[in-house]
């Protein structure tokens, strides 16, 4: 049977979800966030997906292209509150609908050109050939996009792109993506376990049994057999907690399950900061801004990018903007001080009208958050963490599947690897769609030719020991130590200033020892409520645990990466070393010690040879 997801298929389903939305039974709002059989424990998922992004909703659909598969999507939230729903500028895909220019080979150029070489590059030219497909695919499903005349999408330019190639809707583009693919899933009858915080992948030996989570409403510990376990939780940008564009969520929790059952986190060094993060806050606003034709300025009023970036200006890639507005601050030609120090981005000239149609959010972000009408006034804006290039390590981009048999990673936690060492701008959409699509093809043929042989008598000890573990957090005295906000602030401190933009050896040093030490204090930290119901102080416990551990993972393969590539800068090793670092970084934590352990893996070089990046 095709797997392909067809216009007929989509028009379909798009019925169906359109009559259960009128029926007015869609989900959860029957008052149940967990289905009947998984809260009876009598039944085993072949495919469980951790997460309801953009990868997790279209690798559930395709798994359920086979009828006869048990399918569900698992997430913290509920469904639509996905960190890809804060995705702004769009997806890129070589349609050829805007500009006929535009190629595939020239797709993965940029690609491999943004990503300073570190991309494995046949798995970029088999995610550039099925891209533009995608956009299709999203417009079969009603994606809103905006439209040119003729009544084709219309497709923009992002940084570091030769060609018009992102396809969009307005500035919200992650959003309209993942409602729209939650309509498709709900016409697929896929089962959605939400508001369940999972707690770790339960094995058995070197056997899955499924995963150990958290119903959040109740505080009921659950273990939900699976024969197969899809990890699509997103990135990590809260390492960086009140600087990045992510939304509390974006704790890693899926890089650190993996990690935590043997999978490698691949080039976890590979950091993006985004270069216009709001300075007040470190909220996005999209790289489609300067698409659209914002300018950067510094308090001097002189468009900076032109000296840094003589052809591209504000639409080179994001680690060479981002060093860009990081050396006007530092060289004294910003506004504001320490982790709010800025510059500005000016909306000025481009119409009004443009900018209500095509950066709404962009408007009312400013307006809400700075306070500033982006139509008259320069809003202040600096680097904000955005995007983790790396993630746990897959080793085979035509499945997506890791080192661990039935565990299958896809989107931002994973590493297939396309990003390299800098993601353009639009390519982390396509990215979910593509790898999402894979992976659950993968797991959906993995759970038909195997039967569960997982231990079912284990999964209820790992609930016991997860029960234990709360009770002991969550009763500890005052006296016990530092609260989880006072870590976490240090943890922030530590990783902006010592791992941010700019790094080098003595500091990386320093943080690694920090972040140690936050570590212990961590082991006996104050929680505060003992409460079984909704229990967020416990799970923010929770998502720093994997935080620092994320962090240490980071500060290790940045300490081991002696060279400046893409979004790592060393100013100790200021260039680029391909004689000793065309490689990727693998750091495993050792399953007994702990301890953390640096490798490394060939990259792939197939049709462009590395060469010097000039934007
Ligand atoms: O700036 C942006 O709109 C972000 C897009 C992306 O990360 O792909």
């Amino acid at each position: 049977m095709s797997r392909e997801i067809s216009r007929r298929t989509f028009i379909k389903g798009a019925t169906a979800a359109g009559v259960v939305l009128a029926a007015g039974s869609y989900f959860v709002w029957d008052g149940k966030n967990i289905p009947e059989q998984v809260k009876k424990g009598d039944i085993t998922y072949d495919v469980l997906i951790i997460g309801s992004g953009g990868a997790g909703m279209r690798a559930a659909l395709a798994a359920a292209q086979n009828k006869d598969l048990k399918v569900a999507v698992m997430t913290k939230l509920i469904p639509t509150r996905s960190a890809s729903t804060m995705a702004q500028g769009g997806m890129n895909g070589v349609t050829g609908v805007t500009d006929p220019k535009d190629s595939v080979e020239s797709h993965m150029f940029d690609t491999v050109k943004g990503a300073d070489y570190l991309c494995d590059q046949d798995a970029v030219e088999f995610f550039a050939e099925r891209a533009g497909k995608n956009i299709y695919e999203m417009d079969y499903m009603g994606y809103p996009y905006n439209r040119q005349d003729d009544g084709h999408f219309h497709q923009r330019k992002m940084g570091g792109s030769s060609h018009a190639r992102a396809a969009y809707y307005e500035d919200r583009s992650g959003h309209a993506m993942v409602h729209a693919l939650f309509e498709q899933c709900l016409a697929n009858n896929i089962d959605f376990i939400s508001e369940c915080q999972m707690l770790e992948i339960s094995m058995d030996g070197d056997k899955l049994n499924g995963v150990i989570a958290l119903d959040m409403r109740s505080g009921h510990l659950m273990g939900v057999p699976a024969k197969s376990v899809i990890i699509a939780t997103g990135g990590y940008g809260r390492a960086y907690w009140i600087r990045t564009s992510n939304p509390y969520s974006s704790t890693g929790d899926g890089i650190v399950a993996g990690m935590n059952v043997g999978i490698p986190f691949k080039d976890p060094e590979m950091v993006q900061f985004h270069p216009t993060g709001l300075a007040v806050n470190g909220v996005l606003l999209s790289e489609s801004s300067r698409a659209e034709g914002a300018l950067l300025l510094n308090k001097d009023g002189e468009r900076f990018m032109a000296k840094y970036a003589p052809e591209k200006k504000e639409l080179a890639t994001r680690d060479v903007v981002a060093r860009a507005i990081a050396t006007e601050i530092e060289q004294g030609r910003g506004v504001g001080e320490g982790i709010q120090a800025a510059v500005y981005m000016d909306f000025t000239k481009i119409p009004a009208e443009r900018i209500h149609e095509r950066l709404g959010q962009v408007e009312d972000l400013s307006r809400r958050f700075a306070g500033i009408d982006i139509t008259k006034q320069p809003v202040p804006i600096s680097p904000t963490c955005h995007y983790s290039m790396g993630g746990l390590e897959t080793m085979d981009f035509h499945t997506c599947e890791t080192r661990v048999p039935g565990v299958y990673a896809a989107g931002e936690c994973s590493c297939v690897s396309i990003h390299g060492a800098n993601r353009l701008g639009a390519n982390s959409l396509s990215e979910v769609l593509v790898f999402g699509h894979v992976a659950g093809d993968a797991a959906a043929d993995y759970a038909k030719s195997n039967n569960y042989s997982g231990n079912q008598a284990k999964l209820s000890q790992d609930c016991e020991k997860w029960l234990n573990k709360f009770e002991e957090v969550t009763g500890r005295d005052k006296s016990a130590g530092k609260t989880v906000p006072e870590i976490r602030d240090a943890m922030v401190n530590t990783m902006w200033f010592k791992v941010g933009v700019f790094r080098e050896e003595n500091q990386l040093q320093q943080a690694a020892k920090e972040i140690a030490a936050l570590e212990k204090e961590y082991e006996h930290c104050y929680v505060g409520d003992t409460s079984h119901v909704y229990n967020t102080a416990f799970e923010q416990y929770f998502e720093l645990g994997g935080l620092l551990q994320i962090s240490q993972a980071v500060i290790q393969g940045a300490i081991a990466r002696k060279e400046s590539r893409g979004a790592h800068t060393r100013r100790d090793f200021p260039k680029r070393d391909d004689v000793n670092f065309l490689k990727h970084t693998l750091i495993s934590k050792d399953q007994k010690t702990g301890q953390y352990k640096t490798e490394y893996k060939d990259v792939v070089v197939t049709k462009f040879q590395p060469k010097e990046r000039k934007y």
